[in-house]
């Protein structure tokens, strides 16, 4: 079993070590921030991931876990150096990569055995090329330093799975025999390897998320077209899914994505492309659309409660999705904003409280629960699917509201039963009306052959 050296106790570096550690590897931390480094030493997580806290308790206590914010301790007689700090998004959209630089010299400056460093980092290619010349250049070609690409694929909330299930490892670099033995540290999952050089690695990480970025924009863009044909998106996102060529997984409609990874992550190649003369035309479309989904929702809830007369909008959900209290990229932010924008004043909840900026908690009055939120609302939009808030009782919580009016931004809500309990209700690319009046029905004007746009059925104008 080989000695790692993990540097970054964030997301990515706090799951790393832990699923290393259960592997058999013996691990250590290095984080410079001692609070969190006492925190972990006490066997608290700064973050919340499931199963993260047991296996960092549990290898701790086995002895293969540590934590120090020494980075002498932690590098020394160290075989393998992995890099797991931030790349945080420039204000251009580029990726900032001082953190990963300093944790490089921080690697060469202090290892006294190991010469491998592999970068977990999410970097822009040619990234891990570059740094292995700055090496050379430094420590000179005889330092027999190599760099690595091996990129995580973990998704917030499933990370300790995603680690010890991956779909394939990735590991690239200039000089194969390095990379296998790379890969074989993975060995006890016996999982598909790709080894490829550090640049194509570097892509795979990019191209990734941004495919999945881009599938669920296109159902998205799809999911419109569904709202003006009278049909629901999600009959032909499952149609379209059961395509083996193309996957059912990330072909969910709704508000569009956020997180710390695809909006990053989707801007850093964007930008790329375009310093290199590439253009990035798809992945600059998914983001358009991304954006505009959010301006879509906004539409729909002006069409069913015209602003003025103080209306207030209950935002139910703040996180990117359920299960993080991460904030970062959620999309409920610009829907927020937007309704604001607009006139609208806005109460919104959230079951983690996720801490939101002082200058939004400024505009937006913050509820201690979704009761709170929806009491004498206008209108509710329900935006992340925690469970706490797709299982409330809508029967009754409606009728403390001033209208009826029910958007449920990620389609997890059942249309037929909410129009039952009085709602006028909306989800993104469901082109039936759902009112008590028109309860299901395709609206009137559609028809098979071509219409005009004026002509195109306006299905919520008659939610009214
Ligand atoms: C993602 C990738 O899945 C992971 O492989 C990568 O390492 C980091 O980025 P994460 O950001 O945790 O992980 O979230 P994910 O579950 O992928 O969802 C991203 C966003 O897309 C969320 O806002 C989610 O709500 C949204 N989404 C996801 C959809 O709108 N529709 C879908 O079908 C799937």
């Amino acid at each position: 079993m080989a000695r790692i050296t993990v540097i970054g106790g964030g997301y990515v570096g706090l799951v790393t070590s832990a699923c290393f550690a259960e592997l058999g590897h013996h691990v250590r931390c290095l984080e410079s921030d001692p609070g969190k480094v006492s925190m972990l030493k006490a066997g608290t997580m700064p973050i919340q991931e499931p199963g993260l806290a047991e296996i960092w308790q549990s290898q701790a206590a086995a002895g293969n876990l540590t934590v120090t914010d020494s980075p002498a301790e932690a590098l020394s007689s160290t075989e393998f150096v992995y890099i797991a700090v931030g790349t945080p998004e420039s204000p251009d959209g580029s990726a900032n990569l001082e953190y990963v630089e300093a944790a490089v010299d921080t690697a060469v400056k202090y290892s006294d055995l190991s010469r491998t460093i592999c970068v977990k980092s999410t970097v822009p290619p040619g990234t891990c090329a570059g740094i292995q010349q700055r090496i050379r250049a430094t420590a000179g070609v005889e330092s027999g330093w190599t760099v690595v690409s091996n990129p995580e694929f973990l998704s917030q909330g499933r990370a300790v799975e995603d680690f010890l299930n991956p779909d394939r490892v990735v590991v690239g670099s200039s000089d194969e025999r390095v990379s296998w033995s790379v890969a074989a540290l993975y060995a006890p999952l016996d999982p598909k390897t790709v080894i490829v050089d550090s640049t194509a690695s570097e892509l795979v990480k990019y191209a990734s998320n941004s495919f999945l970025a881009l599938k669920i924009s296109f159902i998205n863009e799809i999911s419109r077209l569904c709202e003006y044909s009278g049909t629901d998106v999600g009959q032909v996102a499952a149609g379209v899914g059961m395509d083996s060529r193309i996957g059912e997984k990330f072909l969910q409609a709704g508000l569009g994505w956020g997180g710390s990874c695809f909006p990053k992550d989707t801007a850093a190649l964007e930008k790329f492309m375009q310093s290199v003369g590439a253009g990035s035309d798809i992945v600059s479309a998914a983001r358009t659309v991304n954006a505009g989904q959010v301006s879509h929702v906004v539409g729909r809830v002006k069409e069913m409660v015209p602003v003025g007369d103080g209306a207030s909008v209950a935002v139910l959900g703040l996180t990117f999705k359920d299960g993080t209290d991460d904030l970062r990229g959620s999309q409920a932010i610009p829907l927020i904003q937007q309704l604001l924008a607009d006139g609208y004043s806005v109460r919104a909840y959230d079951p983690v409280q996720p801490q939101i900026s002082e200058e939004l908690a400024s505009k937006v009055t913050v509820c201690a629960s979704a009761e709170e939120a929806l009491f004498g609302a206008a209108a509710a939009v329900l935006t992340t699917a925690w469970p706490e808030l797709v299982s409330l009782d809508y029967a009754e919580l409606g009728k403390s509201m001033r209208s009826q009016v029910l958007v449920d931004t990620r389609r997890v809500l059942d249309p037929q039963a909410m129009v039952e309990f009085g709602f006028d209700f909306y989800r993104p690319g469901d082109g039936r009306v759902h009112t008590a009046q028109f309860a299901g029905e395709v609206p009137a004007e559609q028809g098979s052959a071509p219409v005009e746009a004026e002509m195109l059925p306006q299905p919520m104008a008659a939610a009214g």
